[in-house]
């Protein structure tokens, strides 16, 4: 084959961002919002495409949050691999101020963009470009946010898959994830900033791996009573992670 015979195609070509506004119910809230339907893996792209759908963990958290919107009242969150945004976009609804964070966040931008025409206030919420473990882009955040926040939310944060030259890796995230959930926790001297995940269980393995992950970063680990639910066929739950005593040892409930 000649060189002039051969196409190159950008990689964008491939991806699927034929998004469908869909609306969803938590409780009395009801959002509406640009996502896929099913997951796509792009075979072109060298990056990270989960975020483009809404997550069992987000369905988990979102119900959480909209039973326990007390919780909520008054906060100031950051919401970490924010996907569509579906969990930041309810929390606006009761919070003082509300920072979506992603490594992908095109599809973020545009649910923001979406929520921006529409009736609702757009004071106190914002998207950030944050890859977990990016000192560079925590402190730009940080620099805007010097008190930190009462709340780090995430759902369904600690698996990425990504796809270089038609090979699938599923890279594991955890110990960074946690290198920034413990830099956020610790700006709040008096220890009164938590961290919500939803957690799904999908591999023994992970179950281990988060909950010894955070322990390693000092945390202290609790699960949320009554939380532990089945969502899409799995089990999940919904897990307190605060500050431990010490940096060296911590204690798990779970
Ligand atoms: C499984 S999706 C969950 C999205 C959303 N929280 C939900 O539950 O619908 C994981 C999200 O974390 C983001 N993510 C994965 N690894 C990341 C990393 N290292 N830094 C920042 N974001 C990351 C992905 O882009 C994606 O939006």
């Amino acid at each position: 084959m000649e060189e002039d015979d051969v196409v190159c195609l950008d990689a964008s070509f491939f991806v699927n961002d034929n998004y469908q506004l869909t609306k969803f119910s938590f409780g009395s809230q009801v959002l509406e919002l640009y996502c896929l339907q099913s997951a796509s893996i792009c075979m072109a792209a060298d990056y990270d495409l989960t975020g483009q759908l809404v997550w069992p963990g987000a369905v988990l958290l979102n119900n959480f949050l909209s039973e326990n919107e007390e919780l909520l009242r008054g906060c100031s969150v950051i919401e970490l691999g924010s996907g569509v945004g579906i969990t930041g976009m309810l929390c606006h609804r009761f919070c003082r101020e509300v920072v979506l964070t992603d490594h992908n966040d095109e599809i973020l931008e545009k649910n923001i963009e979406l929520h921006e025409s529409s009736q609702e206030s757009q004071a106190g919420l914002k998207s950030e470009k944050l890859e977990w473990g990016n000192s560079e882009q925590l402190e730009k955040i940080l620099q805007d946010h010097p008190e930190g926040f009462d709340l780090i939310l995430g759902a369904d944060i600690y698996i990425l898959i990504i796809v270089i030259s038609c090979i699938i890796f599923q890279q594991c995230s955890i110990p960074s994830l946690f290198d920034t959930v413990e830099k956020i926790l610790r700006v709040r001297q008096q220890g009164n900033c938590k961290f919500i995940l939803a957690y799904v269980s999908r591999a023994k393995v992970m179950d281990a791996l988060v909950i010894s992950e955070a322990i390693r970063h000092g945390l202290l680990v609790s699960e949320v009573t009554g939380t532990r639910t089945i969502v899409k066929n799995l089990e999940g739950v919904i897990f307190e992670i605060t500050c431990g005593r010490t940096q060296a040892t911590g204690n798990s409930d779970s």
